[in-house]
């Protein structure tokens, strides 16, 4: 069977280093996949002019699947997102970010294991932002029947195939009550049409941060709009280990992107400190969707094994210095490999 043809973005950042580690473990680990480098964010920029070149958007149509580093937006000014017109372009309306305790990984908390599903394509992340008078700007939150209904049932259906118990939304539809209200009531309506063997309950957000820190095991499925995925995704990263153990992916109905929730993370960039799990285990979240799409065992083999070497590490303490190790990016891949 030829290789499976893959996107690679190595984005900007620690995204080179990250992403050069990522593929020398799937290499070790024998997946078949060409991969197809393409640039994104401010490389992109720099390089071509655009931060999302054409070429790159044709590869993913064409491949359907790609793996990404982070890519950096500037603060306050400056050019718009690239993650979010990718999402945007390719309607990867569902993002999906296990969030788990892993061996080894001292942290507060333990048996955590939650699934946050974040809306992607609405919400204040629209992008329609003005100034309406000087001093006075504006931001606005869309919210559609057919993106909340959307997302619902996406949220419902993967908790029945991953047989998991409960979802939750965390929501302010006490002060947003038209945006906010409507994806409440959709979330409710796919639950009680579709969905009544999930349970099903919901909570203002603010109370619900409260909760998940008190005690993340209270949570299964924590479904969220567009924004209050962002930033509850870091949070629920915080009570596993951080951001570098945390991985995601982003669904359409063709396309997926397979990426760690984590930034570029300038301040640590080209120094060989980050850590490349959290991309890594995207990876492997994205070898086993492979398996499922190409019916080919190999690739769910090759998750399973890149799991088990990275357990090991952990177990035995080789990890990076963001969760107490000593190892630097490119020495923990290869502490992997030699787990393979
Ligand atoms: P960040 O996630 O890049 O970094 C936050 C903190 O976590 C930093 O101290 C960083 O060193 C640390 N960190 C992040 N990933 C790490 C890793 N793998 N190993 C060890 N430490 C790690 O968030 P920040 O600083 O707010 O954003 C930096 C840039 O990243 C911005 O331009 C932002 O727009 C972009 N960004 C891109 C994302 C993407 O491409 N999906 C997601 C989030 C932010």
């Amino acid at each position: 069977m030829a290789a499976v043809k893959v996107v690679l973005i190595p984005g900007d950042g620690i995204g080179p280093e990250i992403t050069d580690a990522v593929l020398k473990v799937l290499d070790a680990a024998g997946a078949e996949i060409e991969w197809q480098r393409c640039l994104a964010g401010l490389t992109a920029l720099e390089e071509e002019g655009e931060v999302l070149p054409d070429s790159t958007r044709e590869a993913i149509e064409h491949c359907g699947i790609a793996l990404k580093g982070p890519c950096t937006t500037p603060v306050g000014e400056g050019f718009s997102s690239v993650n979010v017109q990718l999402r945007k372009t390719f309607n990867l309306y569902a993002a999906v970010r296990p969030v788990r305790n892993l061996p080894g990984v001292d942290t507060r908390y333990e048996d955590v294991d939650l699934v946050i599903i974040r809306e992607n394509t609405e919400g204040l992340y629209s992008g329609v932002e003005n100034e309406v008078t000087p001093g006075v700007v504006m931001s606005m939150k869309v919210a559609t029947e057919a993106g909340c209904e959307r997302i619902s049932h996406w949220a419902f259906r993967y908790a029945t195939q991953r047989q998991r118990n409960k979802i939750t939304v965390f929501h302010k539809a006490n002060i947003m009550k038209m945006t906010d209200g409507l994806f409440l009531r959709s979330a409710a309506a796919a639950h009680k049409r579709d969905y009544p063997n999930i349970d099903y309950d919901s909570a203002i957000i603010d109370a619900g941060c409260m909760r998940l820190v008190q005690d993340p095991t209270q949570f299964d499925i924590l479904l969220l709009e567009n924004l209050y995925g962002d930033v509850v995704s870091d949070l629920c990263a915080g009570l596993v280990g951080g951001l570098g153990v945390v991985p995601g992916a982003n669904f359409g109905d063709k396309e997926a992107i397979f990426e760690a929730v984590h930034g570029s993370a300038p301040d640590i960039a080209g120094q060989n400190k980050a850590n490349p799990l959290a991309l890594l285990m995207s990876a492997v979240m994205m070898l086993n969707h492979l398996a499922e799409e190409h019916e080919d065992e190999r690739f769910g083999e090759a998750a399973a094994r890149i799991r088990d070497a990275y357990d090991a590490c952990l177990t035995a303490g080789e990890m990076t210095a963001d969760l107490g190790g000593k190892l630097g990016t490119a020495e923990f891949a290869q502490a992997v490999i030699a787990r393979l």
